[in-house]
């Protein structure tokens, strides 16, 4: 069993087939962590939880007889306010008196299999036999206040999924100031954080530093998960690297305002908090009511960065990403948006899908400006009606055309938009989000609905389903192009504004729910103005998200790296554009580490780009399986290396290796050989294109011979791809 409980001791550990992570039931019933790190057998544990020593200024509850324990220095399972731990705290209520002093002791505790859902918010599911979940109850005295705090394990993935629901079991109001989703004390500041950041067209940047005495951190309070910062954080021990060493990593099932802090004490002990971001939060609790947080999921690894990504590539892919796309092969698509922008007709478009079947591509997305009077982006958003007009016929009749042609059909929405030049506002300007007495400001020119409100989010369902239910509509891109400024709105009582972020966010998951659970057929892709909202919680609705608006193959490599230390490939939204940086091959090269697909204009390719073209799309079938469901090595990393970047997806059977090499800059005189990653040493692997034969052992001690590739006029000068099949 991977969550055990020695009533003895009051021990609690949690084992995955890598990792353990254990804490106690102390004195006075205390939750004390003590321990996560590689797998252990022992359960002697007790003593870790001194990791300072108790000088007279660490506070001292009297009732506890053990001379040594002071909130102020001992490694807390969740860390509460103002009872003596002056560390950053994962959990802080105000109570009906108006302190904030915040006491959680351990209650019960409850071992069940498989795992429950969380009311209302995306998170990781799992069958009976395929996770074991730990709840444990603590409650804090004086509000009454009850806390679930729920762990499940994930023991192939060595990964585990945490999460509490707050009740007011008492008889007053409370209100919770903080609520992270995961505390996690370490005994040791021997790490680097590695995070990303990024902005517009620049997504998913790595940056990796040594933790610091003190606070450090990153969060989103743009309302959104944001450009600027993924909810995702790695804590490497300093001698980590791509394949080699300890990371734990996090990644939070959310898509608002979030925040991940790290603090190192004054003993260089670092506390991990991740969650919804406290700066912008306060949720009010009646007598009965309750909050749910969101997820955090945590992997650990000894497999370095790399191992940590492909756990977290493969729990996403069964766990996380769900409906009937999550398995099922994707068609191949061409998007308007690059080849056409608003400037577009019907006929226009069934010319793009007559031209895109004779390459092999599979469905036509009408991108922005089908509807309302949407001729640019001043205009129409919330106006989910065809343009007739535009399209020169129906949305049926256009649909018809493109069908008969073979192709399937995609359409472009913004629901949470409004613009102030539309009927929607013109008709309910109070549903653009303001708070009271305040001017909004535009972004693109538009608002953002309020989500909050269950009638905004009647009308956009209506809209969209009118559309959806009477065309045959295979697949929708779900954009989002602006974040949440002077946040606030009428409706809530001054009292609950601080809920009103996270009310955003449970309000947008409440309509992509409906509409994916009314049009289960339909494939959802997600979107942010590119990569602004490329996390787990949108993960849980849309098996694929558009990683960013920046379609250069060589930028995208930085991009593609950044977002695959914590998503999957098959998740990762790729096109091949008529971007000039590179030549065909490299751009296709590119957007196979992802989900594939065109936005250009498909009668703009000479005959030879058409070839290359169709070459590409039976690539695209014949590595599909191998990319979507295979290990991914990254061997080089484009942010440090001056000339390659070079990776690799290894088939779970490892019969199967696709290499590929992209020259961001020629070298000269370079010895260029490669050592292959995550092969079978005793395996003999044959060159498809040379047929040449070397052992798994060879590829990955002296590696493949890329110098003729390199010299030889290879397609477009930027790029190799190899494919090796064992025998
Ligand atoms: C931003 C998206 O990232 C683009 O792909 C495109 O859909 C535009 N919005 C349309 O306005």
């Amino acid at each position: 069993m991977p969550i055990t409980f020695d009533p003895t001791s009051r021990l609690f550990k949690l084992d995955t087939d890598c990792s353990t992570y254990a804490f106690m039931v102390y004195e006075e019933n205390y939750l004390v962590h003590l321990y996560y790190g590689p797998k252990i057998p022992d359960t002697s544990l007790s003593h870790l939880m001194y990791r300072g020593w108790n000088d007279s200024f660490g506070p001292h509850n009297p009732q506890v007889q053990d001379p040594r324990f002071s909130l102020a220095f001992m490694p807390q399972e969740y860390s509460c306010a103002n009872s003596g731990d002056y560390r950053a705290s994962a959990f802080e209520v105000r109570g009906p008196a108006g302190d904030t002093v915040t006491d959680l002791r351990y209650v019960s505790h409850r071992i069940i299999p498989g795992k429950p859902a969380l009311a209302g918010l995306p998170a990781t599911f799992a069958q009976e036999d395929e996770a074991e979940t730990l709840e444990v109850e603590a409650q804090d005295s004086v509000t009454g206040l009850k806390v679930f705090l729920l762990y499940t394990v994930f023991a192939r993935h060595g990964a585990m999924a945490r999460s509490l629901r707050a009740e007011n079991a008492g008889t007053a109001p409370v209100d919770l100031e903080r609520v992270y989703s995961l505390c996690l004390d370490l005994p040791t500041m021997d790490y680097d954080l590695l995070h990303l950041y990024g902005r517009w067209n620049k997504e998913n940047t790595t940056v990796r530093q040594a933790l610091q005495h003190g606070s450090q951190g990153f969060q989103s309070r743009q309302g959104m998960t944001s450009h600027n910062n993924n909810p995702f954080a790695a804590l490497l021990r300093q001698d980590a690297s791509e394949e080699q060493g300890e990371a734990l990593g996090v990644s939070l099932v959310y898509s608002g305002n979030f925040s991940f802090e790290i603090e190192v004490d004054t003993f260089g002990c670092s506390r991990l908090l991740a969650g919804i971001s406290p700066a912008s939060f306060r949720w009010h609790l009646e007598p009965g009511e309750s909050f749910q947080s969101p997820e955090a999921v945590m992997v650990f690894s000894q497999q370095g960065l790399g191992g940590m990504s492909r756990a977290f590539h493969r729990l996403y892919r069964e766990h996380l990403i769900r409906g009937q796309w999550a398995n099922k092969k994707r068609p191949l698509l061409i998007n308007s948006w690059e080849a056409a922008y608003f400037d577009f007709d019907g006929p226009k478009l069934v010319e793009f899908a007559k031209e895109a079947k004779e390459l092999g591509i599979e469905m036509l997305v009408m991108d922005d400006g089908w509807f309302g009077n949407r001729c640019d982006d001043f205009r129409a958003l919330g106006d989910w009606q065809v343009n007739e007009e535009k399209l020169k016929g129906s949305l049926q009749d256009l649909i018809q055309q493109v069908n008969d042609q073979g192709l399937l059909f995609g359409i472009w929405y913004e629901p949470e938009m409004v613009s102030p030049d539309s009927n929607l506002y013109r008709a309910h300007p109070d549903w653009a989000i303001t708070a009271p007495g305040r001017t909004g400001s535009l972004g693109r020119n538009q608002l953002v609905l309020d989500m909050t409100r269950p009638e905004v989010r009647d009308n956009i369902f209506q809209q969209m389903a009118e559309v959806i239910s009477q065309n045959n509509i295979a697949y929708i891109k779900w954009d989002c192009n602006r974040n949440i400024s002077e946040a606030g709105n009428a409706i809530l009582p001054p009292q609950r504004q601080g809920e009103f972020f996270h009310r955003y966010v449970l309000g947008v998951y409440d309509l992509m729910d409906r509409i994916t659970t009314a049009f289960p057929h339909i494939l959802l892709e997600n979107c942010s103005g590119g990569g602004g909202r490329f996390d787990p919680g949108m993960l849980y609705y849309s098996p694929q998200i558009w990683t960013s608006d920046n379609t250069d193959p060589i930028e995208r490599l930085t991009i593609q790296f950044g977002a695959s230390l914590c998503y999957p490939v098959s998740s990762m939204g790729a096109h091949v554009s008529a971007n000039p940086r590179t030549g065909l091959a490299t751009k296709a090269a590119v957007a196979m580490m992802g989900t594939f697909g065109y936005e250009l204009d498909p009668r703009k390719l000479t005959p030879e780009e058409k070839e290359a073209v169709k070459a590409q799309v039976a690539d695209y079938h014949k590595y599909y399986d191998l990319i979507h469901n295979g290990d991914l090595y990254r061997i080089t990393d484009p942010t440090l290396d001056p000339f390659f970047c070079d990776w690799e997806f290894v088939s779970p059977d490892q019969t199967e290796v696709l290499f590929t090499r992209v020259m961001m800059r020629r070298p000269i005189n370079f010895f260029q050989v490669q050592r292959l990653r995550g092969l079978d040493p005793d395996k003999l692997y044959t060159d498809q294109e040379t047929g040449e034969t070397w052992s798994g052992a060879f590829l990955m001690s002296a590696g493949v011979d890329l110098s003729l590739c390199s010299w030889a006029p290879v397609e477009d000068g930027h790029c190799v791809v190899k494919h090796f099949v064992a025998q």
